[in-house]
């Protein structure tokens, strides 16, 4: 039976921005000052524009294919390889894995901050609490991610409005056009980190089924809900060095509670409270997807049949444990800038990909409600969604291609030992 097509363009939009808005922010922003300086905003219009490239191939391809099909059929139809489509596949799960640290190792920070302790310690045991509830097969309800993206959309507007109303004239006068010392390289390397903060908007794509007049909605409400949380994020970051300074911020283990802090003095604790929320529930929700993802994979026989094995709480429990392990471990081991980079590598590789097959699949006869805008049929954005997600991909030092290499290298001896075994 079709889904029935309830969501309209203000509804749409609403989800949009809710997906995309999220731990990342709050977890990441200190980082990217450090990174970018005081042109930290414009590392958030350049992902952003690299978003809708890709978010409107996104939106073409979910158009010609059915709702759960994704990256990995994408792939599939377009190259015919099994195992590429697997790559695709497994680099995302493990992508999705890998954001779970990082957002633990945020929400660590603003623990940390509050109440002292190891924050390696507390990243893992978060991923270790929240891998039993993944589990136990808590249900996510949708309203309660509603009400989680309402207080992060109201945390990040608490600092605007400090920024820009409360404590106008801003205590540090910031020009907005320093380049930081290592020049534009360094506000690409902040986008190879804060890139994660608008990763979700994918999901926009792939709700085409349920939307009114998904030709017309679908594309509009990405390009909206990306529009409103770039703007967001900028406002952000311009409130944010300019309040407190780039270094300072990129210091701060819990940045946007360092922000509000001296107008709110300990009422600013109620920002660490909503980061801390808000990590825990994003690093929930990543469990979760990462778990399933892997499931999926086994369902359809490119991983071992266990990691689909369903217990007595209905949940895939191998896909569980090993997921929360890995999460746990790697959060533990590592640093909250090198996690978000590598799942940003993971996606920019994973993005590659889906421009790549739009391309492929431009010209076919495949039936579409939504075309990605062509010129002289040329699928412009696609190609542009590849050069922008490929630049990025040279952005990312050595050790974290290793990293990346190391994690394909156990997906393909994975993939090897099932074919044999089948
Ligand atoms: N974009 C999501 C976030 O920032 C992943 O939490």
């Amino acid at each position: 039976m079709p889904l029935k097509r309830e969501l309209g363009l203000f509804s749409t939009t609403l989800y949009g921005t809710g997906v995309i808005i999220g731990a990342g922010i709050y977890a990441l922003i200190g980082v990217g000052a450090g990174l970018a300086g005081n042109m930290l905003w414009a590392a958030f219009l350049i992902s952003a524009a690299i978003a809708i490239f890709t978010g409107l191939s996104y939106a073409e391809l979910s158009s010609m294919f059915p709702k759960e099909a994704a990256e990995y059929t994408y792939t599939r139809k377009a190259f015919k390889k099994e195992v590429l489509s697997f790559a695709v596949g497994w680099l995302l799960a493990i992508g999705t894995v890998i954001a779970a640290s990082t957002v633990a190792l945020g929400f660590a920070g603003y623990f940390s901050a509050l109440f002292g302790g190891e924050p390696k310690l507390i990243a893992a045991g978060l991923i270790l609490v929240m891998t039993a509830l993944n589990y136990i097969g808590i249900k996510e309800s949708a309203m309660f991610n509603n009400f989680s993206s309402v207080l992060e959309i109201l945390g990040l507007l608490i600092v605007v409005a400090i920024g820009f109303v409360i404590a106008s004239p801003m205590p540090v006068h910031a020009d907005l056009f320093q380049m930081p010392a290592t020049g534009f390289a360094g506000i690409m390397a902040a986008v190879s980190v804060i890139f994660f903060a608008y990763i979700g908007f994918e999901n926009v794509a792939n709700m085409a089924e349920e939307v009114k007049e998904s030709r017309k909605i679908v594309p509009k409400a990405l390009l909206l809900s990306l529009a409103i949380s770039t703007v967001l994020y900028m406002l952000v970051a311009i409130a944010s060095v300019s309040r407190v300074g780039w270094e300072a911020l990129s210091q701060s283990k819990a940045p946007l509670m360092l922000v509000v802090s001296d107008a709110l003095g300990p009422y600013a604790v109620v920002m660490s409270f909503i980061a801390l929320f808000a990590t825990a529930n994003t690093a929930l929700i990543f469990l979760i997807a990462s778990s399933r993802m892997l499931y999926g994979m086994a369902h359809k026989g490119s991983l071992s049949p266990g990691f689909s094995l369903i217990g007595s709480r209905g949940t895939p429990y191998l896909s569980v444990l090993l997921v929360g392990l890995v999460a746990a471990a790697v959060s533990y081991a590592t640093d909250i800038k090198t996690v978000a980079q590598m799942a940003d590598l993971a996606v920019f590789m994973a993005y590659l990909a889906v421009n790549a097959v739009l391309i492929v699949l431009a010209g076919s006869k495949l039936k579409r409600e939504f075309m990605s805008p062509r010129v002289f049929g040329i699928p412009v954005l696609a190609y542009l969604g590849v050069i922008s997600a490929f630049i990025m991909l040279l952005h990312f030092e050595l050790n974290m291609w290793l990293m990346e290499v190391v994690v394909l290298g156990v997906g393909a001896t994975l993939f090897l030992m099932n074919k044999r075994s089948r």
